[in-house]
């Protein structure tokens, strides 16, 4: 689809089809309608169809072959941010649902709503390209898609620069976060760590500032992880260990890593998973999917930092070979782990995931991981709990989820339930001993592999990794790339 600007009036232009935001308030929905030279002729057509603006709604007329169509964004007097991506989200649905060759955008109307040009600008096509998705790659009769071949804005040529740069920063966010969605989506069966490790590869071979790295089984044994060794130990699938390093032009002391938990699939291993525990398990790598959403973009973005983006992937199943309970493992540390529940895998392959990352000397990690249930339970599957061990590192990646409207949670990294995680045979067991605060006594296993002088964050995304419904007009069923947005906006800040 191309995007083009045009100073002109956007009713002049031959458009098939013209978006306008409107308010929940009777008094500009008239007025906007005057404007278009309507006077009262729709009056009974509104009352008619009950439109009153309200979020989701949608009213369409004619005006000289053009259709007009009014979407509702709400009540609230401006717009904000996420309204932005509602509205466009909500365009690009439409869009599927009809077939629509040229379609027109009054941004001049919209400004009157929103008036940050170039939050609006990246906000709309954040909105337009995620709120388009779907997964329909294994579907035999395909998902209806945007017919549309091209998107008119009309801006005033003073604004045209700015606006298309934000638009393609946005656009850039979007891609970054359909393929972590891609990647979640894919079932476990192609979804396997030699994939992600394609994937990962395929990434470097695009930009000459990122390298990769794989390391196969027998790297992994001579660097010692004999935790992350462990949980592969049940799988016929070949682990993978990914490491990317982006590079930026300019030299930097900041060096930074993203790890993320890559299980393509969690059975739970010998401890399998009961009921339907294991039918979503496809999304275990939700956290790697993160880290490889971000690095397809970074280098576009001209982040200005060095990033790491590191994964242990592999499978978590049982079978003759695979880890007991009872078992006991050595990170690559030489920190020893009790298994005491095999179901508790992320955190084991975080443990030489997270000490890995610390050997490339990086002062920053964060860590991404569909770790627990247990914070499905606390925090509902809409938020992400974040820990981390600096004030300054949770306040900035606060700020950036907010600026994102990505929901992150900040959690306790309680000291008094660290007793919990004891063993009575290794240095850590990698299950508490008792049931509550399991996300909590989660984050506080991988705190014991990191550093003092290391800043460190977990987001457990156990819960907004994967929609099991729409959760709004750009964020449709299934995977959600969560975290990309936040993580970008994040890394831009350095
Ligand atoms: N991958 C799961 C956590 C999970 C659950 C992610 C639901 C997404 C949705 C993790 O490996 C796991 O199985 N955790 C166990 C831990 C328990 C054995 C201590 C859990 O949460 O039940
Ligand atoms: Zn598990
Ligand atoms: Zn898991």
């Amino acid at each position: 689809m191309e995007i083009k600007f045009s100073s002109q009036n956007i009713l002049e232009q031959k458009l098939d089809l013209v978006f306008y935001p409107v308010l929940q308030d009777a008094k500009q929905i008239k007025s906007l309608l005057l404007s278009l030279g309507l006077k009262n002729s729709l009056d009974k057509k509104l009352a008619q169809e009950n439109f009153l603006g309200k979020k989701g709604e949608h009213f369409s007329f004619e005006v000289d072959d053009v259709s007009i169509v009014l979407l509702g964004t709400g009540k609230e007097k401006k717009l904000l941010t996420d309204d932005v991506r509602e509205f466009s989200g909500l365009c690009a649905q439409f869009l599927k649902k009809n077939n629509i060759k040229s379609i027109g955008v009054d941004i001049q109307a919209c400004l009157r709503l929103f008036s940050d040009l170039e939050v609006l600008a990246q906000s709309f096509a954040e909105g337009f390209y995620l709120g388009g998705y779907s997964f329909d790659k294994y579907k035999t009769t395909k998902d209806l898609v945007n017919q549309a071949d091209v998107l008119v804005f009309s801006i005033t040529n003073d604004k045209k620069k700015a606006f298309e740069k934000f638009w393609q920063k946005g656009l850039l966010f979007a891609q970054g976060t359909i393929l972590a969605r891609d990647l979640v989506n894919e079932p476990a069966a192609y979804m396997t760590p030699t994939l992600l490790a394609q994937t990962a590869q395929n990434i470097a071979s695009q930009h000459k500032e990122i390298k990769v790295k794989i390391l196969d089984k027998e790297q992994v044994e001579k660097l010692g992880m004999h935790a992350y060794l462990g949980v592969d130990r049940g799988s016929d699938e070949p682990l993978k260990f990914i490491h990317l390093t982006y590079l930026p032009k300019a030299k930097t002391k900041e060096k930074i890593a993203l790890v993320g938990k890559g299980i393509t699939f969690d059975s739970g291993g010998l401890n399998i998973k009961v009921g339907d525990g294991m039918t979503d398990m496809k999304i275990d790598m939700g956290g790697a999917a993160t880290v490889l959403g971000v690095f397809q973009v970074l280098a576009s973005l001209n982040i200005k930092a060095e990033v790491h983006g590191i994964i242990a992937a592999c499978e978590n199943m049982p079978s003759g070979k695979a880890l007991r309970p009872g078992d006991v493992v050595t990170n690559m540390q030489g920190k020893t782990i009790e298994i005491a529940n095999t179901d508790a895998e992320g955190r084991v392959t975080l443990a030489d995931a997270l000490a890995y990352a610390q050997k490339q000397k990086v002062g920053t990690i964060v860590d991404l991981a569909t770790l627990t249930g247990a914070c499905i339970v606390a925090l509902g599957s809409e938020y992400a709990a974040l820990y981390a061990n600096k004030d300054g590192l949770t306040k900035d990646l606060l700020a950036s989820a907010d600026t994102n409207s990505e929901k992150i949670w900040h959690m306790p990294l309680a000291p008094e339930y660290k007793e919990l995680n004891k063993s009575q045979v290794a240095d850590i067991r990698n299950l508490a001993s008792s049931r509550g605060g399991g996300s909590i006594t989660a984050a506080l296993f991988l705190q014991e592999f990191i550093l003092e002088d290391v800043a460190w964050a977990h987001l457990d995304i156990a819960g907004p990794a994967y929609a099991e419904k729409a959760l709004n007009h750009y964020t449709p069923v299934g995977g959600v790339g969560f975290a990309v947005r936040t993580l970008l906006t994040w890394l831009q800040s350095k």
